[in-house]
Parts: structure tokens; C-alpha cells; sequence
């Protein structure tokens, strides 16, 4: 996969890009991932990018020009153009599954007031990573590119993500490491005898309980299995003592 990030402040992915997974990702060449800078393609003079908006107001809007000339030298295809945007679609690991099977990804980033409205006709898809504001798309982009990485191929271990909370509507069960015992806080007996079946059964019985307890609107979204059906009783039956 490829994805080009269009922004006016590349130096704020000098760590996301060289740390940790994602780092590892790019030097696997499992994904490549460029930074390109929007000042590079405006024909304003002094290297403008913005403008005054028409009507009043105050800050800055993002002008056409430079950001169509640079999608447009950027596009193929193959690419799909995201625009950062407060006003976008909510983002969840739904869309991150779905965004990590395309070729090529296309994300630009506002700052100040935002964009010229009319950029949104050169767009296919604008993202919000939640209902707040932030100064720029530099780090939503960092939000989406991390979870759309760690889910290519290769890039960790299918299982780490397939119990992922939000994978399917659903929390992930609680987690335990060594020692057993700390400070009088026990790990769960079932997770220490190496039954594996019991195991499974606690980790897909407490991800219901979680995601009940916690975010009752996701089991809105969640197919029930019959076995899933049964626990969900148990633990309704359960939390009302
Ligand atoms: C200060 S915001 C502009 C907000 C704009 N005036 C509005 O009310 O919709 C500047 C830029 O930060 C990015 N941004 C801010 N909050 C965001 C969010 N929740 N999700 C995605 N991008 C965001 C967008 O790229 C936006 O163009």
C-alpha cells in the first residue's frame, strides 16, 4: 500500500514515521508512506496557501489552487482522496479494515479555518476522528494511518488484532500478566489451568460483559451468536445481583 500525505507541517511525522510498528512497516517495505508539502504547489506569491474568507470572519481557508494541482499530480486510478475534516464521516475500525485493503490512499490535511469549500468536489471521502476540533489534520492522519497499518498483512500478528475491541462490534475481554497475585489482585483461576476451551469460553463471555457494561450501543450493531445469546443472558442475570 501507498499513502500520500498532503500536509503543511511534515516535520510533526518525524517520530510517528521512524518508531514502533509503523517504523518497522516502512522499513519492511510492507507499506510506503510520503509526506508531501502543499507549500511545494502553491503559485502565490511569498508561497501563500490561504486566504481571507469571502463574507468576513476570522483565520485562514485553504485555497483551491495549490490543493488541486497537488491531488491531481498525486492521482491515479487506483488512489482514494481523504480529506481530515471535524464535519467528515465519524471514523471507527470498521472504516479502518475497509481503508487498509485499498492501493492507494490520498490524505489531506487542513489547518486554520479549513478548506475552500469547492475542495470538497476533488475528494471521495472526508473523515472526522471525532466530535471535537483539533488545529490540523496532521494528527487525525496519524490516527487513521496508525490503524490502517497495523492491520495490512504481515505488519503484526493476525490474532493481535482479530479480539481488537471495535473489530466486531464488540470490547475485548480483560487482560492479565504476571504474577499471578499483585498486591491481593487476583488473575481470573480459568486463564492460569490451560484449558483452552474454558479460556476461550471466558475471553468471548467477557468481551460481552465489557462491551454490555460499557458500550451497550456497539451490541446494537453485533450479530449475536446463539452461544453468545445464551452468555449475554447469563451476565444480564448476573449484573443485576
Ligand atoms: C481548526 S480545524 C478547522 C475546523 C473548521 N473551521 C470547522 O469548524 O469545521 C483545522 C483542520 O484540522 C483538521 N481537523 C480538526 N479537527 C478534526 C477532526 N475531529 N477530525 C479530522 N480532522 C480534523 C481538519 O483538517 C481541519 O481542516
Amino acid at each position: 500500500m501507498k499513502i500520500d500525505i498532503i500536509t503543511l507541517f511534515p516535520n510533526m511525522y518525524t517520530g510517528f514515521l521512524s518508531e514502533s510498528i509503523i517504523g518497522r512497516a516502512i522499513k519492511e517495505n510492507k507499506v510506503e508512506i510520503n509526506l508531501v508539502n502543499l507549500r511545494d504547489f502553491t503559485k502565490e506569491k511569498h508561497g501563500h496557501v490561504d486566504d481571507t474568507p469571502f463574507g468576513g470572519g476570522c483565520g485562514m481557508v485553504l485555497l483551491c489552487q495549490p490543493v488541486f494541482d497537488c491531488i491531481r499530480s498525486l492521482r491515479t486510478e487506483d488512489s482514494l482522496v481523504i480529506m481530515m475534516t471535524p464535519q467528515g464521516e465519524v471514523y471507527s475500525q470498521k472504516k479502518a479494515k475497509e481503508l487498509s485493503l485499498k492501493n492507494h490512499l490520498i490524505i489531506l490535511c487542513g489547518h486554520y479555518e479549513g478548506f475552500d469549500e469547492r475542495i470538497r468536489s476533488i475528494v471521495d471521502l472526508e473523515i472526522s476522528i471525532g466530535d471535537y476540533v483539533l488545529t490540523g489534520g496532521e494528527i487525525p492522519s496519524m490516527a487513521i494511518v496508525d490503524s490502517i497499518v497495523r492491520l495490512i498483512d504481515g505488519v503484526i500478528e493476525d490474532d493481535s488484532h482479530e479480539y481488537d475491541s471495535h473489530t466486531n462490534w464488540m470490547l475485548e475481554h480483560p487482560q492479565y500478566t504476571k504474577p499471578r497475585v499483585y498486591e491481593g489482585l487476583e488473575v481470573p483461576e480459568v486463564l492460569c489451568n490451560g484449558n483452552h476451551k474454558e479460556i476461550e469460553k471466558y475471553k468471548l463471555k467477557e468481551s460481552l460483559r465489557r462491551t454490555y457494561l460499557r458500550r451497550p450501543d456497539l451490541l446494537e450493531k453485533h450479530e449475536l451468536t446463539k452461544e453468545e445469546e445464551k452468555y449475554l443472558k447469563e451476565i444480564i442475570e448476573e449484573e443485576k445481583c
